[in-house]
C-alpha cells in the first residue's frame, strides 16, 4: 500500500482552483490548438507542466521579503545571499542573477569556445541551447540503465564515466570546454546522481584539465538520494553532503526556483577562481544588471537565501520526495509504466507503452499529456519527440529514445487528496489507451516548437 508522508506544514493562505466539465476542457484545448502552454491557468485544474517557480514560499520567506533591501548597489540582501550561499556549498564567489538559463547565458561562454565539446550526464534544454549559442556542441553520456524505464537503479542520473573518458580520448581534451553534472538529472527522470559518480567524473575531468561544474538546480532534492540511498551518507546532513559533493567541481549554475523554493531568482556560484569570477562579473553588468542584485530586487534576494536552507531541511525532502514516491506507488499497483524509481521533482509516464499504436511522429507522449487534460483538468507535457524540433537541413521529425509525459510536483502546493485524483486520472486514461489517438503539426516555429506550436488530433 502506498504511504504518504504527512506534510511538515500547515497551511495558512489558500489560492481557490477553477473545476471544469469535460465540455469546457474539450472546447478550451480546442482554442488552445492542442498546446497545453496556450491554455489560462484559471482553465487547469492540478498544474503540473513545472516544478520551476511554482511552490509555496514560507511566512518566513514572506517576512524575509518586507526586509528587502532595494539599494542599487550593496544592498543587505546580498550579503545575506553570499553568507548562505558560502555556508551550504562552500563557495567563495556568488552571482545572482533572474534565473538558470541566465547563469547558463553568463557562465558558458566564460567557458566555451566555438567547435568545442561540452559534456553532460545530460544538458537540460535551457543548457543545450546556450551550449549552441556559444558555438558548441552538446554531447550527452547519461548510463545506460536511464533508458530501461522498469528497472530499478539508484543513481539513473549518473555520468557514464567510461562512454566519457572515451570521448575525451577521442576527441581530444582541448575540444572538451566543459563537463557538466545536472542534478538531478531532470531529462532522464529527476533521477539522482550519487556522490561516487560526481567524484569519479570529477576525476577524470582534473585528469584532463577540464573544468567540471554543476548544473545545481535540484542539489537538495540529489543530496536528499544520496542520503538515503548510499552507502556511508545515512548520518551526514543534507548540507553536509552537498558541500562535499561541491567540493568536486569548480562552479555551478542554479536554477533557484526549484531547490531554492521561490518564484524567480538563479545563483552562479565559483568556488575560488577569481579570474572567472570576474569575467562573470563583467558580462553579469550588461546582462542581468549590477552584481549585488542581477535582474532580482532586493527583496528576491532575502527569499532565496531563506529558502535555499527550507529546501535543504531534511523533514521537508523527506515530505517532497516522499509525495512524488507516493503518486508513483499508486501507479506501480495499477500497472502502469513510468521511469522507475521516480525521480525527485515528477513521475515521468512512460507514454511509449502507455499509447503502444501512437508512433512517435504522432507524440505519444504529447497525446497522453492532451487526454490527461480532457480526464480531469491536469497539466503535464510532453518529453519525448514532440519536444525535438525537426532537423534543420532535412526537415525531418527525430525520434526520441524516450516518450515520457511528465508530471511535476510544484514544492508544498498540493494534497493527497490532488495526488490520488491524479493517480486514478491516469488510470482511467490507461484503460481506454486504445481509443486515445495521435497528433500532426499545423504549425510551428523555427526553434523549441513545443512552446507554441498549433496541433490537431489525428481521426
Ligand atoms: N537546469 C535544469 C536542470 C532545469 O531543470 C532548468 C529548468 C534550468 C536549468 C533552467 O532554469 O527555468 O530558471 O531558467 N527547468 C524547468 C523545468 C523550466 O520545467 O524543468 P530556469
Amino acid at each position: 500500500m502506498a504511504k504518504y508522508v504527512p506534510e511538515p506544514f500547515k497551511i495558512k493562505m489558500v489560492e481557490p482552483l477553477t473545476l471544469t466539465t469535460r465540455a469546457e476542457r474539450e472546447c478550451y484545448l480546442k482554442d488552445a490548438n492542442y498546446n497545453l502552454f496556450a491554455l489560462r491557468s484559471d482553465q487547469v485544474y492540478i498544474d503540473m507542466l513545472s516544478d520551476s517557480g511554482t511552490g509555496a514560499m514560507s511566512d518566513s520567506q514572506w517576512a524575509s521579503m518586507f526586509k528587502g533591501d532595494e539599494s542599487y548597489a550593496g544592498s543587505r540582501g546580498y550579503y545575506r545571499l553570499m553568507d548562505a550561499v558560502k555556508d551550504i556549498f562552500g563557495y567563495r564567489y556568488v552571482q545572482p542573477v533572474h534565473q538558470g538559463r541566465a547563469a547558463e547565458k553568463v557562465l558558458l561562454p566564460c567557458l566555451l569556445k566555438e567547435g568545442q565539446y561540452s559534456i553532460a550526464n545530460m544538458h537540460f534544454d535551457t543548457t543545450r541551447g546556450h551550449v549552441g549559442l556559444c558555438k558548441a556542441i552538446v554531447k550527452d553520456l547519461v548510463v545506460p540503465e536511464a533508458h530501461d524505464t522498469d528497472k530499478y537503479a539508484p543513481f539513473k542520473g549518473n555520468m557514464d564515466v567510461h562512454a566519457m573518458k572515451a570521448f575525451i580520448e577521442q576527441v581530444g581534451a582541448d575540444k572538451v570546454g566543459v563537463i557538466i553534472m545536472t542534478i538531478t538529472n531532470n531529462t532522464a527522470g529527476g533521477q539522482p546522481v550519487s556522490m561516487e559518480n560526481i567524484r569519479e567524473t570529477a576525476k577524470v575531468a582534473r585528469e584532463y584539465g577540464i573544468p567540471m561544474i554543476i548544473d545545481a538546480a535540484r542539489f537538495a532534492e540529489n543530496a536528499y538520494f544520496i542520503k538515503t540511498r548510499e552507502p556511508g551518507y545515512a548520518d551526514k546532513s543534507i548540507i553536509e553532503i552537498t558541500r562535499e559533493a561541491f567540493s568536486y567541481a569548480s562552479a555551478f549554475t542554479m536554477s533557484a526556483k526549484k531547490d531554492a523554493i521561490v518564484n524567480m531568482g538563479g545563483l552562479i556560484g565559483i568556488k575560488d577562481d577569481e579570474r572567472l569570477f570576474d569575467a562573470v562579473k563583467a558580462l553579469t553588468v550588461p546582462y542581468e544588471g549590477f552584481v549585488t542584485y542581477g535582474g532580482l530586487a532586493g527583496r528576491d534576494l532575502e527569499a532565496i537565501a531563506v529558502g535555499l536552507y527550507e529546501g535543504t531541511d531534511f523533514d521537508y525532502l523527506r515530505y517532497r520526495i516522499g509525495q512524488v514516491e507516493y503518486l508513483g506507488e499508486l501507479l506501480r499497483e495499477a500497472g502502469v509504466p513510468f521511469q522507475y524509481p521516480v525521480g525527485g521533482h515528477a513521475v515521468f509516464v512512460d507514454a511509449k507503452r502507455v499509447l503502444p499504436h501512437i508512433p512517435y511522429y504522432q507524440f505519444p507522449g504529447q497525446a497522453l499529456a492532451l487526454e490527461l487534460y480532457l480526464e480531469a483538468g491536469i497539466r503535464g507535457c510532453d518529453v519525448g519527440s514532440y519536444m525535438l524540433d525537426p532537423d534543420p537541413v532535412t526537415g525531418e521529425q527525430p525520434e526520441s529514445e524516450m516518450e515520457f509525459t511528465r508530471l511535476c510536483l510544484p514544492r508544498r502546493v498540493y494534497t493527497q487528496a490532488h495526488i490520488d485524483l491524479v493517480a486514478q486520472a491516469i488510470v482511467n486514461v490507461q484503460k481506454r489507451a486504445k481509443q486515445v489517438k495521435g497528433y500532426e503539426i499545423v504549425w510551428q516555429p523555427k526553434v523549441l516548437r513545443h512552446f507554441t506550436a498549433k496541433l490537431r488530433p489525428l481521426a
